[in-house]
């Protein structure tokens, strides 16, 4: 299995979103994390900016949107042409409902989970996603170390889906490094964020190389 690798380009020169977009045009996503200042202390962008960010045309948009009332607001994203939109579990009032309409709109769906948020309540209804998020930070800001605490969660999740033969994606976001990265790949996930790890690099499209490298040489070895 190939690993996907998405940045996030939330600690990037936002100034500039379209030249650092085209730094990781390698990658197989750009990560845009979406935030309220309600749902987490900080407050990004929204659809005005996500939406020519998919007019420009550089990159599949993976949107990560931590913000309260997804129902109101997640399949709003699908609509203007989101790649992926992941929407969070303790935020959501009818998370399927907002599954099945995000997957009418055409995206993939995603779940997320905190690091506090158990994953047992939504096994019996992985099939209803397309990925499950395992924030391996509390979400907010980048820049945080990883938490190995989660590992346990990405393996739950994978024993989950492989016994019901589901071909779940499991991506992991917060602190995820080339010496992290591994330790994710191994447990189980597939799909890899990486924020200061490849912003604040030397040169972001080699970093995308090397934690491709180093997550494919972690699963193929599992
Ligand atoms: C944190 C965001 C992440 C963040 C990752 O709440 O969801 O996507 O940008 O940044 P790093 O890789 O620096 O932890
Ligand atoms: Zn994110």
């Amino acid at each position: 299995m190939e690993p996907t690798i998405s940045p996030s380009i939330l600690n990037c020169d936002v100034a500039d979103l379209v030249g650092e977009m085209h730094k990781i045009r390698n990658a197989d996503f750009a990560h845009v994390d979406v935030m309220d200042n309600h749902f987490v202390p900080n407050l990004t962008w929204g659809l005005p900016v996500v939406e020519a960010l998919i007019a420009k045309n550089i990159l599949p948009l993976d949107c990560h949107l931590m913000i309260n009332d997804p129902d109101r607001w997640a399949p709003q994203y699908a609509e203007a042409g989101a790649a992926s939109v992941t929407f969070h579990a303790e935020a959501a009032g009818a998370p399927l409902r907002i599954a099945r309409e995000i997957r009418r709109l055409g995206a993939k769906v995603g779940l997320g989970l905190k690091p506090t948020t158990d994953i047992h309540d939504y096994l019996d209804v992985l099939d209803a996603f397309d990925m499950i998020l395992v924030m391996t930070v509390e979400p907010g800001f980048g820049g945080q170390p990883f938490l190995e605490s989660q590992l346990e969660k990405i393996r739950r999740v994978r024993a989950a889906a492989d016994r019901r033969d589901l071909e779940l994606a499991i991506q992991v976001d917060g602190g995820v490094s080339r010496q992290t990265i591994t330790l994710a790949a191994e447990a189980g996930a597939d799909v890899f964020v990486a924020g200061s790890a490849v912003y604040r690099s030397e040169d972001a499209y080699s970093e995308v190389e090397a934690l491709r490298a180093a997550a494919k040489a972690a699963m193929c070895a599992h």
